[in-house]
């Protein structure tokens, strides 16, 4: 059953390649220079009608719709909210009837995700839900979805839902786009970055020995910083929720930017801060923040490009992944994140695929 892997988790991370190719199979359209999918249960008319999309989850299928709302904005230029699922479902937000709600989880039972549904469901919205149980609740109740098709995922921390989670919000991001501005040229740029992206993280599982090597010098840290912008802030969110729910270590996400307004305070030489800091819009901002913790006597741990110069200058520890466009950063720098975090639990002596005080799937409030 872990076919020679020691849990389920190690399993999982490394199942990701293979639920990544999954995740798009036949859901890619070069001719229209689109994705398309068989379940959404809304005409293209209906589709660009949308005026706003409200995306809602929890945990670690939060921070994937974090991901989206960045994705969506970027495709399909349509105004993104992101909510707490426990949060939405006691609100009453202002919403257009032309407002979309997407519900993304991978049980398809969370308690908190099906409540917000329903809810919005109530008021006359119109829902999509992408879940990787099928036949779940939640898969059931919404007006229309998409699949993960990952496979059952045993850890009870989420790892190849959470890359399969984003691979299918790309997909969605791209179909919106395609129905408004995105140019025919995009979408097939776009097309072929989703074909490369499997190879891509077959490569960052090659980071499995760097990041138990990493593990090795800080897993007797208590506290950790996950820095990141834009595309890699819900990254470094999702870091440092690994760590936390499977070590017991105490582990903050933030925007990188943000750590002067109060978080550097705790940066001393006892706490590593995990920059995801790959090339892109934002590199040259990160390596400034980089810096302002290097200047502190912080720890840095950097995920960077295969080819970095300047980001692994400043770290003291580098893990280096493939690099791809912005967009499919966090899924490919989630995989030495997930890596480190299993590393450190390990060496901890922690129970990986059962950590203590919590549920694969939480059915109640
Ligand atoms: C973290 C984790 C949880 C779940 C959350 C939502 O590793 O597994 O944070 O992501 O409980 O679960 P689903 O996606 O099933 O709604």
């Amino acid at each position: 059953e872990l076919g020679g892997f020691p849990h389920f988790m190690l399993k999982e991370i490394f199942e990701q390649p293979e639920t990544i190719r999954n995740a798009m199979r036949g859901r890619l359209d070069r001719e229209q220079a689109t994705a398309v999918f068989g379940g959404l249960n809304l005409e293209p008319r209906q589709l660009r009608s949308i005026d706003r999309m409200v995306l809602t989850a929890c945990g670690t299928s939060w921070h994937a719709a974090m991901v989206a709302e960045y994705m969506i904005e970027e495709f399909a230029r349509l105004p993104v909210e992101v909510e707490y699922a426990s949060e939405l479902r006691y609100r009453n937000p202002p919403m257009s009837p032309l407002t979309l709600l997407l519900a993304i989880t991978q049980s398809g039972e969370t308690i908190d995700t099906l409540a917000a549904l329903r809810e919005m469901k109530r008021k006359g919205h119109r829902s999509l839900a992408i879940c990787n149980v099928v036949g779940s609740t939640i898969a059931r109740e919404a007006d229309g979805g998409v699949y993960l098709h990952a496979g059952p995922e045993i850890g009870v921390a989420s790892t190849k839902a959470f890359t399969s989670q984003c691979v299918v919000l790309a997909l969605i991001a791209l179909h919106l786009g395609r129905l408004r501005h995105l140019s025919y040229e995009a979408g097939l740029r776009i097309i072929d970055e989703l074909e490369a992206l499997a190879a891509s993280v077959e490569k960052a599982l090659e980071t499995n020995d760097m990041a138990r090597h990493v593990a090795g010098r800080y897993a007797g840290c208590d506290n950790f910083l996950y820095l990141g912008r834009q595309y890699n802030f819900p990254t470094a969110l999702e870091g440092a929720l690994k760590l936390k729910e499977i070590s017991y270590i105490h582990a903050e996400g933030y925007p990188a930017a943000e750590m002067k307004h109060g978080p550097i305070a705790l940066v001393d030489e006892h706490t590593p801060s995990v920059f995801i800091v790959p090339q892109g819009a934002v590199y040259e901002k990160v390596l400034a923040n980089m810096e302002e913790i290097r200047a502190r006597g912080g720890p840095v741990i950097a995920i960077v490009d295969e080819d970095d110069e300047r980001a692994s200058q400043i770290a003291d520890e580098v893990i280096r992944v493939p690099h791809v466009a912005d967009y499919l950063q966090p899924i490919v720098t989630a995989i030495p994140l997930q890596l480190l975090a299993y590393h450190i639990a390990v060496l901890r002596g922690c129970d990986v695929d059962k950590p203590r005080n919590l549920a694969k799937s939480v059915t109640v409030e």
